[in-house]
């Protein structure tokens, strides 16, 4: 199977070249030599490789500063995607796209089922909302939407290399505890994205996070604990957990983003793992890049 990735040097465009099935022809492409907000570049590429299967990683990431750079996010994570929909629906290839929980407001207290109301609250969740909508209009609702969150990965710049970096450096830390995911490697999110281009039938939206559920207070614990046994620190230090109104940010976030993977558990076939089992995967990995 011929697979383009696009947005090749992230977090998840990088993962899913590590683990993608030895049968894959893949053309990583990144920012540099292809940038999806190009009607002009992005349908070329497409014709010229002739894909099966297109998975859309990139994507504009940068939540604060979405805020002031509206036309830029909209450009990447709207149009970038609907260019991308209209290569794959000009083409025949299928195409999967990769969504987020800032989709949602917050405001429940149980998950978010894939067809929840959409109410993002700052403008990359806007952007991103607009995204899915014309991926699923050009495609017809037969492109494969995936939603995740608070992802994460050895690769990249990301709350894990954040948090090590602070409680290497600081005598204690403060963080919030009252916004609530689900921390999610990008290593299992793409083994996910592979088992469900393994399965050529599925549509519409589903959800993919690793399991449980955590604050990013608890996700902070988590990282001090595994990254001390792992010998990746080498002190602890005292971690606070503080509300979002006392650690204000440019764009709002929802308090409450767990997804419901109940359907993409069935029917992607596949286990998840629970996040503080990819996490430790993930600190490991950090580890032997240290050691290395
Ligand atoms: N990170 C999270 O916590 C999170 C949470 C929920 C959902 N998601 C979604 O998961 C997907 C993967 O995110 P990620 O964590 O891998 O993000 P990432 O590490 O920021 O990677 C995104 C990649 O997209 C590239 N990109 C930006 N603008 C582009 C353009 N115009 N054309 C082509 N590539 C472009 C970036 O390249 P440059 O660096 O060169 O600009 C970057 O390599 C995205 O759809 C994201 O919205 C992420």
């Amino acid at each position: 199977m011929k697979v383009l990735i696009t947005g090749a040097s992230g977090q998840l465009g990088q993962a899913l070249q590590d683990s993608a099935p030895g049968s894959c022809e893949l053309l990583a492409l990144d920012s540099r030599t292809l940038d999806i907000s190009q009607a002009d570049a992005v349908r070329p590429a497409v014709s010229r490789f002739a894909p099966s299967l297109i998975i859309n990683a990139a994507a504009y990431t940068k939540v604060d500063q979405a805020e002031t750079e509206p036309g830029r996010a909209h450009a990447v994570n709207a149009e970038g995607a609907a260019n991308l929909a209209r290569a794959a629906q000009g083409s025949g290839a299928r195409l999967i796209h990769i969504s987020t929980d800032f989709v949602f407001d917050g405001n429940k207290s149980t998950p978010y089922q894939p067809a929840d109301q959409t109410n993002p609250l700052g403008v990359y969740g806007a952007s991103k909302c607009e995204g899915e909508q014309q991926v699923q209009e050009i495609t017809q609702s037969q492109a494969l939407i995936i939603r995740t969150a608070w992802v994460y990965a050895a690769h990249g710049n990301n709350f894990v290399k954040t948090m090590l970096r602070l409680m290497a450096e600081r005598e204690q830390l403060a963080v919030v505890s009252d916004q609530i995911g689900t921390p999610t490697s990008a290593h299992t999110l793409a083994q996910a994205i592979w088992r469900a281009a393994s399965k050529p039938d599925l549509r519409g939206i589903y959800h993919w996070t690793d399991s449980g559920v955590a604050s990013w207070y608890d996700f902070a614990l988590a990282i001090q604990e595994e990254a001390l046994a792992l010998g990746l620190l080498d002190k602890a230090i005292p971690i606070r957990p503080i509300r979002t109104q006392d650690y204000p940010t440019p764009a709002k976030r929802p308090a409450y983003s767990v997804l419901d993977k109940t359907q993409s558990w069935a029917d992607f076939d596949l286990a998840p793992l629970h996040w503080r089992v990819a996490l430790r995967q993930v600190l490991q990995e950090l580890k032997e890049q240290r050691d290395a």
